[in-house]
């Protein structure tokens, strides 16, 4: 854990979805992390285990069902969704999303997509605004002469830089980006991940940097989290983490990058997140090491090595 105050922690965070026939669907279950200042912690999992759910909620743009998400010591969870818009903190925590064609107004100029939240957000005045556009406009690379186009006339890695600049703009604390690269082909990644990195190291902002590719994760990271089925499984220093996965499933997730020897494929399908049962392991049934136990006792987070860990078997030294 970070020696540091954490800028941003949660607390035993849920969030669940009515569904058909009044039963629940578990997106996040009971999960607790920190985020130090100036850290990256990267978020892994497959799709559907409830990434895009949690950084929703941190971002508070979904309400939680229980727990407490606490950024520079005050709770978020406790504002509503609908007050937070207004609030201090919706500055300083900032998402990038996805598809930067889908989060770009098209009516809007690059200009104009930088310099809202400079108006809305920072209540800055006009000209000042258009100053720290272009300031920020230059930290992400992004040529003066293109401020004045329109979404459609912007490449995909323009407009990335377009949508960091426009996130960057307020001068965040925590930069929230979910698969921001996912939508780009590997050059412009590339292009954008050492941007990333770089403006980092220069203005000392914390990332939470969700992907499903793990080599980005492990060169962008200090710390990784991984995900099943809503839950945490693992959670420790990315050199770690990579190196010496302890869960079974993360063990899978690393074993499928290039170069990290024999490919552990799972059997299976995942498993419901509907009502599931609570003494269940969220990984029976997929997990090659499975045992009876695992049906009747789920299993809690624990130190293992430098990580934290939830499985029963998981052990510092295999
Ligand atoms: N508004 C919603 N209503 C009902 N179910 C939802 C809603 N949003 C997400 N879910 C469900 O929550 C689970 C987690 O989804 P999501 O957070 O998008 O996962 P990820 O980003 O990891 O792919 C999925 O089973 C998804 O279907
Ligand atoms: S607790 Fe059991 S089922 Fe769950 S990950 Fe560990 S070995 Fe696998
Ligand atoms: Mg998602």
């Amino acid at each position: 854990m970070p020696e540091a105050a954490p800028l941003l922690q949660l607390e035993r965070v849920h969030r669940r979805f009515a569904v058909a026939g009044g039963r629940q669907l578990h997106a996040v279950d009971d999960l607790s992390f920190s985020i130090a200042p100036g850290e990256s912690l990267g978020l892994v999992g497959e799709s559907g285990c409830g990434k895009s759910t949690l950084v929703r909620l941190i971002a508070r743009l979904l309400d939680t069902s229980d727990g407490r998400i606490v950024f520079d010591g005050e709770d978020l969870a406790a504002l509503p969704a609908r007050r937070f818009a207004t609030a201090a903190q919706r500055r300083e925590i900032q998402m990038v999303f996805q598809d930067p064609t889908d989060s770009l107004n098209p009516r809007f100029t690059a200009r104009e997509a930088i310099r809202e939240p400079l108006t809305l957000l920072a209540k800055m005045p006009r000209a000042a605004a258009d100053a720290r556009v272009d300031e920020v406009a230059g930290q992400v690379g992004l040529p003066a002469a293109l401020l004045s186009r329109f979404p459609h006339q912007l490449s995909g890695g323009q407009k990335a830089r377009v949508g960091i600049a426009r996130a960057l703009a307020v001068k965040p604390r925590l930069l929230i980006l979910d698969e921001p690269t996912a939508a780009l082909d590997v050059s412009v990644q590339a292009v954008v991940l050492q941007l990333l990195e770089r403006l980092r190291e220069e203005l000392g902002l914390a990332l939470l940097f969700v992907s499903h590719d793990l080599n980005v994760v492990r060169l962008l990271t200090d710390r990784v989290a991984v995900m099943y089925l809503g839950k945490l499984v693992e959670i420790g220093p990315s050199e770690q983490v990579f190196r010496a996965p302890r869960h079974p499933y993360t063990q899978s997730l690393v074993s499928a990058i290039p170069g990290q020897g024999p490919r552990i494929r799972l059997a299976g399908e995942v498993g419901s997140p509907i009502d599931p049962p609570p003494q269940l392991c969220r990984f029976h049934g997929r997990c090659p090491r499975g045992e009876d136990r695992c049906a009747r006792e789920a299993p809690a987070l624990r130190p293992v090595g430098a990580a934290l860990v939830a499985c029963h078997f998981a052990d510092p030294t295999t």
